[in-house]
C-alpha cells in the first residue's frame, strides 16, 4: 500500500485530509510537531486514529526550534519587511525536516500537508521537503479538493464521522508557536479596518496594561540571550518568560500589509512579545559592540536573510553561507541590555558590554574630552576633496 506522511494539526482541514487520502488508497501516518504551540496533542492523536490514521507521531521539537531556528534568526535580526519576526516561516522547514525523517523511517514515498494553495507555507514545506528528501512526492489535498466553502467541508466531515469542534470556530486563521502568533482572515482582510481587540490572542491592549512599567534586563552571550534580570534560563524558558511579561504590558503587536511570495499582498497581524523584546535588545547590543562598517554591512545581509526565510529557502546554500557570516559577527555580542515595557512600548534604557566600542573620553563634551579636534580639520578637507574638484 502507498504510504503518506501527513503534517497533522488536529484541525478540520488536516482531519478531513486523513479521510480524503485514505479514499485515494493511501495508508496515512500523521506527524505532529510540537514547537510550543500549547495544544492537546494526545486528544489530536486520538482523533487522527479515529478518522483512520494508522500511526501518529508526536515529536517535541521545541528545543531544536529554539536553538537551530529561532536563535540563528535572532542573531540575524531577521524580520520580513521590518515587521514580521517570521514565527510561522521559521517553523515550516523544521516541520519538513521531521516529515522527511519519518518518511525515511517508514519507507513512505509521499508527504502531505494542509496548507492552502495561495499561501507561503505550501512553498516552504514543499521546498524543504523536496530539498531534504529528493525522491519524495508531495500531495496538497487543499489544492486539489473542491469544497465550495467551509460549510461544505464541514458537511463532508459530518457525513464521514470526522469530529468537528462544537465550539464556534474563531473567525480568524491562527498559526501559533513559541516565537509568535500569526493572525489573518475575517475582518482583517480589509486593510483599512483597525484590528478588533478580539483578534489579539495573548497581548493585553496597551490601554489596559499596568500603569507601572516593567524593567527587563537581558544578558546575551555571543548573540544568544541567556538570562533575564540576572536569572539564567533555558532558551524555551526565556522565550516563555518574555512572552508573559511582554503580553502583560501590551508589547509585541504588529499590523502589516506584506508581500507574499506567491505574488499577492496580504494583511496580517502578529503577536510576538518575546521576539519584539529580544530583537530590540539584540540590535542595541550590536550597536554598542560592532564597528560602523560591520554593522551597516550586516543590515544588508539581514534583509537578504529574512527574505530567504520568508521565501522558504531555509535549506539553501546561500542561507547556510549567511549563517557563517552572521555567526562570525556575534563573537563580541555579549553583554546586558535593559528595556522598559510600558503600555505597548518596549524601549531600551541601558546597555553594557565588556566589548563595548563606546568611549566616553572620545564622546564627551566635558573637560574629560580626549578627542583631538585638530585632526578633524584635515579629515574634512580630504573627505570633501573629490567633490570639491568637480
Ligand atoms: N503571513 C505569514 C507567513 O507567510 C503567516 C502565514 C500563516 N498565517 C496564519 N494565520 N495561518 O509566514
Amino acid at each position: 500500500m502507498k504510504k503518506v506522511i501527513l503534517a497533522y494539526s488536529g484541525g478540520l482541514d488536516t482531519s478531513v485530509a486523513i479521510k480524503w487520502l485514505k479514499d485515494k488508497g493511501f495508508e496515512v501516518i500523521c506527524c505532529m510537531v510540537d514547537m510550543g504551540q500549547v495544544k492537546d496533542f494526545s486528544a489530536a492523536k486520538k482523533k487522527a486514529v479515529k478518522i483512520g490514521a494508522s500511526k501518529v507521531y508526536i515529536i517535541d521539537a521545541s528545543d531544536e526550534f529554539v536553538n537551530d531556528y529561532i536563535f540563528p534568526a535572532l542573531k540575524a535580526n531577521a524580520a520580513y519587511e521590518d515587521k514580521y519576526f517570521l514565527a510561522t516561516a521559521l517553523s515550516r522547514p523544521l516541520i519538513a525536516e521531521k516529515l522527511v525523517e519519518i518518511a525515511k523511517k517508514e519507507k513512505a514515498q509521499f508527504i502531505a500537508h494542509g496548507c492552502t494553495g495561495k499561501g507561503n507555507d505550501q512553498v516552504r514545506l514543499e521546498a524543504s521537503s523536496l530539498i531534504l528528501g529528493k525522491d519524495l512526492k508531495i500531495i496538497a489535498p487543499l489544492r486539489e479538493w473542491n469544497f465550495a466553502s467551509r460549510e461544505s467541508e464541514i458537511k463532508y466531515a459530518k457525513m464521514h464521522n470526522i469530529p468537528v469542534e462544537a465550539t464556534k470556530k474563531s473567525p480568524y486563521s491562527l498559526d501559533v508557536n513559541l516565537w509568535g502568533i500569526s493572525i489573518e482572515c475575517g475582518v482583517l482582510e480589509d486593510p483599512a479596518v483597525e484590528p478588533p481587540e478580539d483578534a489579539y490572542q495573548i497581548t493585553k491592549s496597551p490601554k489596559d496594561a499596568p500603569n507601572t512599567p516593567a524593567y527587563v534586563k537581558i544578558e546575551f552571550k555571543k548573540g544568544i540571550p541567556v538570562a533575564i534580570n540576572n536569572k539564567k534560563y533555558s532558551g524555551i524558558g526565556l522565550i516563555n518568560k518574555l512572552t508573559d511579561i511582554g503580553a502583560k504590558h501590551g508589547v509585541g503587536r504588529s499590523d502589516m500589509v506584506e508581500n507574499r511570495l506567491v505574488g499577492i499582498k496580504s494583511r496580517e497581524i502578529y503577536e510576538a512579545p518575546a521576539a519584539t523584546i529580544l530583537h530590540a535588545a539584540h540590535k542595541e547590543l550590536e550597536a554598542l559592540v560592532l564597528d560602523r562598517e560591520l554593522l551597516h554591512f550586516k543590515k544588508g545581509i539581514e534583509q537578504k536573510y529574512s527574505e530567504l526565510v520568508y521565501y522558504g529557502l531555509w535549506h539553501s546554500p546561500l542561507k547556510s553561507a549567511l549563517d557563517s557570516f552572521i555567526n562570525k559577527t556575534q563573537d563580541k555580542v555579549s553583554g546586558e541590555v535593559t528595556l522598559k515595557l510600558y503600555k505597548g512600548s518596549c524601549s531600551v534604557v541601558s546597555r553594557k558590554s565588556p566589548h563595548s566600542l563606546y568611549s566616553e573620553e572620545l564622546a564627551t563634551y566635558s573637560s574629560k574630552d580626549k578627542f583631538d579636534k585638530k585632526l578633524a580639520e584635515g579629515f574634512i578637507k580630504i573627505w570633501a576633496m573629490p567633490y570639491k574638484s568637480r
